[in-house]
């Protein structure tokens, strides 16, 4: 039995791996402030973990909360593209000055091992798909800069410190849970509940725009396989977590339209400044180090996603 951190516990993604990690036994603190994350999703857990109820920006707070772990999922940051370009100084607070208090958290307090939430903005707009982890990184945005400057800094503490770090990016992650009624909220989420609102979502650019879609499922497996993993396979380096496939908005829309039964076509507006035009992620590195392999697809993804949203705001 190890000692785990997990910084954005109350959050999508901190939430579903905190349960997993309970689920088989572990000890789990969390650190979150619940700025983003959800008092909601820790609640039927609450007497079995350590929360911190404290903002990655308190180095202190930060230091204290690493005490005493051996692992930790760094998955605490402010999400979001178009956030990041409309107010780009609190996830850079958030972002970088927080990613780094948790490194020096971790290395004063001697634990082994970050999982950090890295994300595959960092490739920007160049050419070549599907993105292989040895591309040279192109962020567009300020939150694509923040991410990638948390993968460098991981990669840092790895060859001074020696400390086990590794970086997952993550590919436009969905699944329940993720928030869905936010100006931030992934397109995933957003439209599932504008459906089933009777609500007509609009598709910002021309809709024929790719993503690799990936459940939660998979990126919890990821998580659990990352901090796993022999050092000598994993420890400094950076791994595409996706399921390897594209699909455009136009065709996601049209499988939410049909499992939420919404009879509307999508209104068009103009493309969001900072997006990516595609996404499409090489998922061979995190097959041969890590074993990972996708276990839900796009399609029962969605009609799980669709179920949980349709239970969980019915009415
Ligand atoms: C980006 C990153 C992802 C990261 C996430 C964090 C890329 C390829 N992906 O996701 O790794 O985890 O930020 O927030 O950079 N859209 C609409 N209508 C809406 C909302 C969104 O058309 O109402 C469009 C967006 O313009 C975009 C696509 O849907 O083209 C996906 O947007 P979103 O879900 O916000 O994720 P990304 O910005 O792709």
């Amino acid at each position: 039995m190890a000692n785990y951190l997990i910084t954005g516990g109350a959050g999508f993604i901190g939430s579903h791996l905190v349960q997993a990690l309970l689920d088989r036994g572990d000890q789990v603190r969390v650190l979150d402030n619940f700025e983003t994350g959800l008092r909601k999703n820790l609640e039927p857990i609450l007497d079995r973990i350590d929360l911190h109820e404290v903002s990655l920006t308190d180095a202190d707070a930060v230091l204290r909360a690493c005490e005493g772990i051996d692992f930790i999922f760094h998955e605490g940051a402010l999400p979001s593209v178009p956030r990041s370009v409309k107010e780009p100084r609190p996830s850079h607070a958030i972002n970088i000055d927080g990613t780094f208090h948790l490194l020096e958290g971790a290395r004063q307090s001697g634990a082994r091992r970050v999982v950090y939430a890295a994300s595959s903005s960092a490739y920007g707009n160049q050419p070549g798909f599907p993105r292989v982890e040895t591309m040279a990184p192109q962020p567009l945005s300020p939150y694509a800069v923040q991410k990638l400057t948390g993968e460098l800094y991981m990669q840092a503490y790895h060859r001074v410190y020696g400390l086990e770090t590794v970086c997952l990016r993550y590919f436009n992650i969905f699944g329940a849970r993720q928030v869905p009624d936010s100006p931030y909220s992934g397109v995933m989420a957003r439209f599932a509940l504008m459906m089933m609102r009777g609500e007509r979502p609009t598709i910002f650019g021309d809709g024929e725009q790719g993503r690799d879609f990936t459940h939660i499922d998979n990126v919890v497996l990821a998580n659990l396989l990352a901090v796993e993993a022999p050092a000598e396979k994993v420890a400094g380096r950076v791994f595409n977590i996706a399921c390897g496939e594209r699909h455009t908005l136009n065709q996601t829309y049209a499988l939410l339209a049909t499992l939420t039964g919404f009879p509307h076509p999508p209104l068009y507006g103009p493309a969001r400044d900072g997006d990516v035009r595609d996404s499409l992620a090489d998922i061979t590195a995190a097959r041969e180090a890590l074993g990972y392999a996708p276990q839900v697809g796009f399609e029962e993804g969605l009609r799980r996603t669709v179920a949980w949203y349709r239970d969980e705001f019915a009415g």
